[in-house]
């Protein structure tokens, strides 16, 4: 079932009962209100003919008075304590024949319904104690048609079932309309995504100004989650070609020695060894990018953490000491107290450091500090080196996949120019933050953040 033949039938059902209640209790409440309205008069004449009887009147006088009183289709009794008729007044044999007489010591009054030739009569029955001596003898007893209440029960009961009936079309009318007007950017919705599906570009909603509903906040939503989409499609895109151009250039002269050795064959060793070396070097720059390709990948998703509790003063040593015997540069690490506490993921907390250590081994000469401190909101690490420096206009590409600002050194240096990348990437995947500060020719230093 579509959604708007549900929202329709719902709220049409809906209006329908609230109209049967209503209808229900109007219904009620005119019953009740004719009614007390017919007893007041009831009550009324029955005081005036209290009034107007004596005790000596003699049967004929009585039954004279009380005839007075007598309303279209109605009788006036006067009932003994054995609830036996004493005098009978009735334009209406028919009822008074129904209705028998009873002896009440306190005023009541009851609803009869008769069914008699002519249909349904209402009569109401108004019995009234009659005393003397301060002892009740006899009773008054009432009974009148309600022919207000005959009459305006049908009027008023054809009105609300037309009501109802009325109200219930209106209502499926304009909820077909109304569940159309908002149901339609959902329509639009399902319109755009099946474009999107048939033609695989990804088209936007239109959403004039700022979102008022939730329906136009799901469209937002919706544009959103496609921006995003198209910028991982590209950023997609943009790596393969990157690292394939990358991978060109060693290949590219791999093949050519593979092609010069096949040529000239191996008589002349020293060329051949020469070309095998250039060969190997090549192939093992290919490796390292290969596994860099991996690393960016890894830390690109960002839920792939394992975090745990770790002392940086413990991590660091182990990492200079790592690439002191690698190296041969000299890397002091200095700390105020140990142990520092992180909360992180240790494989790649470890990795950036080596990083940013990479860095400072590459582009400088000098000794490199790497400081470690406790910060009120956040554990903070600093590698500091003394060498050439980045230039204030390279400083916003040097986290760009790829980027290194001098290819031809980087190239000597071995880089792929990932590095930063994936630094940024893992602190990132721990909430934290990478910041650079250099002079060009005086040193760098890189501040990571690790929040608390
Ligand atoms: N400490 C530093 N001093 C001077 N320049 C730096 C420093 N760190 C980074 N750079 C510059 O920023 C560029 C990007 O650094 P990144 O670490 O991302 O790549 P890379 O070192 O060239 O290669 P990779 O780290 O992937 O082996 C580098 O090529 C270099 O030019
Ligand atoms: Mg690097």
């Amino acid at each position: 079932m579509k959604i708007t033949t549900k929202i329709n039938l719902i709220t049409t059902a809906w209006i329908i009962c609230v109209l049967v209640v209503v209808n229900i209790v109007v219904f009620y409440s005119f019953m009740n209100v004719t009614v007390n309205v017919e007893k007041k008069i009831v009550l009324q004449n029955a005081d005036a003919i209290l009034e107007d009887i004596n005790n000596g009147d003699s049967n004929e006088v009585i039954k004279e008075k009380l005839l007075k009183y007598l309303t279209n289709g109605s009788f006036i009794r006067i009932i003994d304590h054995k609830s036996k008729i004493i005098h009978q007044v009735t334009n209406n044999k028919q009822i008074a024949n129904k209705i028998k007489g009873k002896f009440v010591t306190q005023t009541k009054s009851k609803r009869y319904l008769i069914r008699s030739a002519q249909g349904e009569e209402q009569i109401l029955v108004v019995r009234i104690p009659i005393e003397s001596n301060g002892q009740v003898i006899e009773t008054l007893e009432i009974g009148a048609r309600l022919v207000g209440l005959e009459l305006g029960k049908d009027v008023l009961l054809s009105i609300l079932i037309g009501c109802t009936v009325f109200g219930a079309i209106i209502s499926l009318l304009g909820g077909k309309w109304l569940a159309n007007i908002l149901i339609h950017p959902v329509s639009n919705m399902i319109d755009t995504m099946e474009e999107i599906e048939q033609s695989g570009v990804t088209k936007r909603m239109v959403v004039d100004g700022q979102p008022k509903d939730e329906l136009q906040k799901m469209a937002v939503t919706f544009n959103r989650m496609l921006d995003r989409l198209d910028d991982n499609i590209e950023r997609q895109q943009q790596f393969l070609s990157d690292a394939s151009h990358e991978l060109k250039t060693p290949i590219t002269v791999i093949k050519s020695y593979i092609d010069f050795l096949r040529r000239h064959g191996i008589q002349n060793e020293a060329v051949a060894l020469d070309a095998i070396e250039v060969i190997y070097s090549e192939a093992t720059r290919i490796q390292v990018m290969t596994e860099k390709f991996l690393d960016l990948a890894n830390t690109e998703l960002e839920n792939m953490v394992e975090k745990t509790t770790i002392d940086l003063v413990t991590l660091s040593e182990s990492i200079v000491k790592q690439l002191h015997s690698a190296y041969k540069r000299e890397i002091t690490l200095h700390y105020d107290e140990r142990p520092i506490l992180a909360v992180a993921d240790e494989l790649k907390l470890k990795q950036v450091i080596i990083i940013l250590l990479d860095n400072a081994i590459k582009y400088s000469k000098d000794r490199i500090d790497l400081y470690l401190e406790n910060r009120e909101n956040d554990t903070v690490i600093r590698v500091k080196d003394y060498g050439i420096g980045i230039p204030a206009h390279e400083m916003e590409n040097i986290f760009e996949r790829f980027y290194r600002i001098d290819k031809a050194r980087s190239r000597e240096t071995g880089g792929t120019g990932l590095g930063l990348a994936i630094a940024k990437n893992i602190m990132k995947q721990h909430d934290g933050e990478i910041k650079v500060e250099s002079t060009e020719g005086e040193g760098t230093e890189v501040a990571l953040f690790l929040p608390k």
